[in-house]
Order: structure tokens, then sequence, then C-alpha cells
């Protein structure tokens, strides 16, 4: 493995990252949205299947559009989003039927967070919208599930506080 052996950097990522809910109107230069895209299409899936699909959206037509899915005045500035949708028929599903379309989509999502935190941009997981109203704006097929909205832009907040349980709370040695 050939990683930048810094973990001290990675830790700082994951510790700055946060749920950005202002942003200024500025756009995300192309060269950073491939190299966010070349995270994305990096992340693990189970079995490889690669489940998924990415909707960029940076019109103010396709915007609208997405806001009409998730009505937020925070989110009216934002340059830039990626719908991204999982395809269940690509998954892997295990013998016992547990469909994994969801879990390699999360992680997907996740590695664009990071990776657009590293290039100093916020973005928000956003999965409380109404899921007709988006498949409709980016005309899903049947068997493509919107899973999650990601604004993407540069933050105009500053980064909050963090609320998390502590390592004990989450941890156990061997078993429950
Ligand atoms: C799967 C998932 C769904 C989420 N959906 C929403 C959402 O619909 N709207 C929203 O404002 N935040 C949403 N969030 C953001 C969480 O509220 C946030 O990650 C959590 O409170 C921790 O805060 P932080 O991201 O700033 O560290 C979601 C986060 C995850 C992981």
């Amino acid at each position: 493995m050939t990683y930048m052996n810094n973990l001290e950097e990675f830790t700082r990522l994951c510790a700055s990252r946060f749920s950005c809910r202002s942003y200024t109107s500025d756009p995300v230069p192309e060269a950073v949205l491939q190299s966010i895209l070349q995270c994305v299409r990096l992340a693990p899936s189970a079995c490889n299947r690669q489940p998924w699909q990415f909707v960029i959206i940076d019109t103010p037509q396709m915007r609208s559009a997405i806001l009409e899915a998730y009505p937020r005045q925070w989110l009216e500035n934002v340059p830039l989003f990626i719908v991204a949708c999982g395809v269940h028929s690509q998954a892997w599903h295990r013998p016992d039927g547990k469909d994994h379309t969801d879990v390699d989509v999360a992680i997907a999502v996740e590695h664009i967070c990071l990776a657009a935190g590293a290039a100093g941009l916020g973005t928000c997981w956003i999965c409380n919208f109404d899921r007709a109203v988006l498949a409709r704006a980016i005309n899903a097929p049947d068997d493509i599930e919107p899973i999650a909205i990601i604004p993407i832009g540069y933050p105009a907040m500053a980064e909050p506080e963090k609320t998390r349980k502590s390592i004990s709370e989450i941890t156990r040695c061997g078993k429950f």
C-alpha cells in the first residue's frame, strides 16, 4: 500500500469534515471535481460490483429540481450537487438475501465527502429527501435508487464542535 503514510493528516481530515449547511456560490473547479470522482471510483464495494451511478448536477435548472426534493434555504447557493444512486440489480446479495447496495454507496459517498474536505470544500450527506420527486428530477429508471444528495461548495460557516461517543462507548473487547 503506497498511501501517504500520514495517519495524523488523515485523522485531521476526519476531524475537520463536518456537515456544511452554508455555502458560497463560488464554483467548484472542474479539475477538483474530477479528482473527487477519481476517489469515488476507487471506493471498495462488495465483490467489486460497484453498484452505483453518480449524477452530477451543476446547472441552475437541475439545481432547482434537486431543491424541490429537499427544499432548504441553506442549499440555495450551492454550485454543485452529486446525487449518489444505487443500482440494486448490480449489487452483491449475501446468501441470506441481504442487499449490499446501501453499504457500497455509503462508502463511495464518504469518499466524496473526505476528498472534497481535503480540497477545502464543504459537503453534507442528505438522505431526508422526497424520493419520488428526486427520482423524477434525475429521470431515474426503476432499478436505480437515489440514496444521497451531496451538496459540494466552499463553506461559508465555521467548523462546528463535534459531538461523538467516546471510543470506550462504541467498542467491546471480544464480545458483547
Ligand atoms: C446517512 C446520513 C444521512 C443524513 N441526512 C441528512 C439530511 O437529510 N439532512 C441534513 O441536514 N443532514 C443529514 N445528515 C448529516 C448528519 O446530521 C451529520 O452527519 C451528523 O449530525 C454529524 O454531524 P457532522 O457531519 O457535522 O459531523 C446525514 C448524515 C448521514 C450519515
